[in-house]
């Protein structure tokens, strides 16, 4: 027995070496407990094809730390084979002149994905990312038990917000669980912003319209955010953003703002949908959809210029429908391949569909601000120091507007 196991352990190294077994280094910031499962999902595929996974997780929500670690890596000459790249930056990097395109792994993209998706996919006419799936950024989350106890419902409003909240705090719950790190704020800041109507998010965010950036409305965005803050408990400073999911879970917390990625955390600690939790669209904004498309780039390997194998087969792996299926179920996400089957996902995922599907027809389909999707990183960042600084401090929401108009200018 332990020589045939031998030979066939020596018979598969030899199979592999034949293959020349490719190397494949991957950097991510997936390592909650949801996303790391979800990604564990592409390393089992690349396995299986016979390449070898060398993982690079950076911790840290967001992928600011990611970032930056990517970064050193690439000025030392030893950049990835693929990364965690979306939104403008994509373009960013293929305008460096070190990734590598993707276009032979990219036969059917252009009919499956959402016709900007599929662009910001692209660089010069040629596919530089491969997108994984759709996140909808604005949800709350609820504990459902905590709504129970407090005979309340989902509040569709901002005055049925604060009341809700109000109960929470009077049955000696936190009534909302938060992380202060700046995305996680301007995640807040963000779903509020998007509560003043398509319109407002349109001419706001993504024209970045000097009109609209110091109306009334963007007056009461930072009011509204203001009022919030009164409802986060002490201790919130710093935290990682699936704690914060976690006291929504054990119902410590009443209520949470966050993308579905805190889907991903409710399902691996086994709480369904409607039973244990509810989603619901953040007050104001049922039928308006901002979101994140998370992506790999994939960088020039030994100075050559062209994908290699495994870059490409990575590609294309995370845009064959069994991946696309599989990966959004464990990361509550929903597939952005257009031809996936909804039917074993969860009520939430039903939902966050109906309204992508909704709001890409009604031209209210908007990349996230927030999460890079939407505005080069130094305009974004400009802004998302605007945001923190006024959230960490006692700053007039009029000298806040003031700001943000003038980080909207930084290119
Ligand atoms: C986002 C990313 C999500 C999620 C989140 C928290 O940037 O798009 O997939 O992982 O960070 O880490």
């Amino acid at each position: 027995m332990t020589s045939i196991a031998t030979a066939m352990t020596l018979l598969v190294a030899g199979t592999h070496a034949a293959l020349g077994a490719e190397q494949i280094s991957v950097l991510h910031w997936w390592t909650s407990g949801g996303e790391s499962k979800a990604i564990r999902v592409l390393k089992d595929d690349m396995d299986k094809q016979g390449y070898v996974w060398k993982d690079f997780a950076v911790a840290g929500g967001a992928g600011a730390a990611a970032m930056t670690a990517l970064k050193t890596q690439v000025m030392s000459g030893n950049a990835p084979s693929a990364a965690q790249i979306k939104g403008p930056s994509i373009r960013e990097w293929a305008d460096q002149g070190v990734l590598v395109d993707i276009d032979k792994a990219a036969t059917d993209w252009k009919a499956q994905l959402p016709a900007q998706v599929s662009k910001t996919m692209q660089a010069n006419g040629h596919y530089m990312a491969a997108p994984f799936s759709v996140h909808r950024i604005n949800w709350l989350w609820i504990n459902k038990a905590d709504l129970d106890k407090v005979g309340g419902k989902p509040p569709a409003t901002w005055p049925e917000f604060f009341a809700l909240a109000d109960k929470f705090r009077a049955a000696g719950m936190t009534p909302v669980a938060r992380g202060g790190q700046p995305w996680q704020d301007m995640t807040i800041w963000e779903t509020v912003a998007l509560s003043q109507g398509a319109d407002f998010y349109r001419k706001a965010m993504v024209d970045l319209d000097q009109k609209t950036l110091t109306s009334p409305q963007m007056l009461q965005v930072f009011q509204i955010v203001r009022k919030i803050q009164g409802y986060f408990d002490k201790s919130s400073t710093g935290r990682d953003w699936n704690l914060a999911t976690a006291m929504v879970i054990n119902g410590s917390g009443g209520m949470q703002f966050m993308g579905d990625w805190a889907k991903g955390e409710f399902a691996n600690a086994n709480k369904q949908a409607d039973v244990d939790y509810i989603c619901a669209a953040a007050p104001g904004t049922s039928n308006a959809f901002t979101y994140t498309v998370d992506s790999f780039v994939f960088f020039q390997q030994n100075g050559k210029k062209e994908a290699t194998p495994g870059q490409l087969a990575l590609a294309k792996t995370i845009m064959s429908p069994g991946f696309q299926e599989q990966f959004s179920l464990y990361k509550g996400s929903i597939p952005v391949r257009q031809d996936v089957s909804m039917s074993k996902f969860d009520n939430c995922a039903k939902k966050s569909f109906a309204a992508e599907q909704a709001a890409i027809k009604s031209n209210s389909f908007f990349p996230s601000l927030a999460f890079g999707d939407l505005q080069p990183s130094a305009t974004a960042g400009a802004i998302s120091d605007v945001v923190t600084h006024f959230m960490n401090s006692n700053e007039d929401p009029q000298e806040a507007v003031r700001k943000v108009a003038a980080a909207a200018k930084v290119k």
